[in-house]
């Protein structure tokens, strides 16, 4: 292995902390600096790692012991951040979605590409050994032609733990841009890019009570639909029927079925790594479980940018741009069915990522 990729972290709220754990973990990352807008938030989030250079964000992104800036903000300003990294010439990976709407997106796609710097963005967590082994459950036959695959997010709403839920209930939000990255992105690493899609989507209340920490019992607005379900047309001609809800209160449906001509696979939840894929044939009574076959193991956030530093120059990462694009287009073309009742051609597509083999970092 080489040099280690020197890490500067922007944005140090609620998920930094497992993305730090992983950092500190994997010989191929070091952290070199971290910043916020509120520099409180970012000394405290180094507090396990005393001697962390905290600087301001320009500071941040001008330092040539940065090789990559590790985008952690808030969606509304996450292409902002990757444009000021990508114009430093570093190479940037996103917390998901890529950019609170595609155009902005496309903008960091462009910038990245004009530099000839590498764009990452979550989720790598259908990198894990869950996602992984479906995958080549589905990619060895073991289900014969994928048919149709579910897709289902049931949650009352993140603002019960997250004590600054604001961004969830802005555009950029919602449950589908919010949890959606996680199922689609694992449905096209399952089945491939989608050509179309059909939405419908609702709203329960126009308003939020935050149940955590310093704001607790503050009402927030809520500007966006926050119960999502469609239907998802793979370009392999698989149907993928999605149900994203912050207005319900549980589900005891599996995350992830996919539905083949000879078999069904439950797909463990892809906002986790790991997790035990499940199968029925035609004919079988009941289910067995797989062996974990694929993927890296006991992975942690974090695990798609040390992908990212492994993979070669001019090679697309596996949690890389391209695919987050398609991702965020796939959603937004769905919004776009439920506002006007129509189908929607998706106009990116994608490659399925390289499968990841058994592999422990
Ligand atoms: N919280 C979770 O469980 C979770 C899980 C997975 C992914 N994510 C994703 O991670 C990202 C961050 O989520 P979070 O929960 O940590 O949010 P958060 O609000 O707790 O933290 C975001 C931080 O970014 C900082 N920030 C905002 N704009 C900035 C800018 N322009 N420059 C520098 N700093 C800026 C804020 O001050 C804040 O400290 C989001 O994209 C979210 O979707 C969160």
């Amino acid at each position: 292995m080489g040099q280690p990729l020197n890490v500067g972290v922007v944005g140090c709220g609620a998920i930094s902390a497992q993305y730090l754990r992983t950092i500190d973990r994997l010989p191929g990352l070091r952290l070199a600096a971290v910043a916020d807008l509120d520099p409180g938030r970012a000394a405290a989030a180094v507090a396990p790692w005393p001697g962390t250079p905290v600087l301001p964000v320009a500071d941040l992104m001008a330092d040539p012991g940065v090789d990559v800036v590790l985008n952690l903000t808030v969606p509304a300003a996450h292409a902002e951040v990757a444009l000021q990294a990508i114009a430093a010439g570093k190479d940037v990976y996103c917390e998901k979605p890529l950019a609170a709407n595609s155009a902005d997106a496309a903008r960091v796609l462009r910038a990245a590409e004009a530099a000839g710097v590498r764009v990452g963005c979550a989720p790598d967590t259908v990198l894990g050994t869950g996602t992984q082994t479906a995958r080549k459950a589905v990619d060895d036959g073991l289900v014969g032609r994928p048919v149709a695959a579910t897709a289902t997010m049931v949650t009352p709403g993140h603002e019960r733990w997250h004590p600054n839920p604001d961004f969830y209930y802005v555009p950029g939000g919602g449950p589908l841009l919010d949890m959606g990255p996680y199922y689609v992105t694992s449905l096209v690493t399952l089945l491939g890019p989608v050509t179309s899609v059909i939405g419908a989507a609702s709203r329960l209340r126009g308003k939020r009570t935050i149940g955590s920490g310093p704001r607790r019992g503050e009402e927030i607005p809520v500007s966006v639909d926050t119960h999502v379900t469609g239907v998802l047309v793979h370009e392999s001609g698989a149907l993928s029927t999605l149900v994203m809800s912050f207005d319900a209160a549980a589900t005891k449906a599996p995350n992830i079925e996919v539905h083949g001509e000879r078999g069904s696979l439950v797909v463990p939840d892809p906002n986790h790594f790991d997790g035990v894929v499940r199968l029925s044939g035609v004919g079988d009574e009941g289910w067995r479980d797989l062996p974990e076959s694929a993927g890296y193991v006991a992975a942690g956030r974090g695990v798609g940018l040390a992908d990212l530093a492994t993979t070669p120059a001019g090679q697309e990462p596996r949690a890389g741009g391209t695919l987050a694009f398609h991702v965020l287009d796939v959603m937004e073309s769905l919004l776009a069915s439920a506002a006007s009742g129509a189908a929607v051609t998706v106009a990116s597509t994608c490659e399925r990522p390289p499968a990841v083999p058994l592999l422990t970092l």
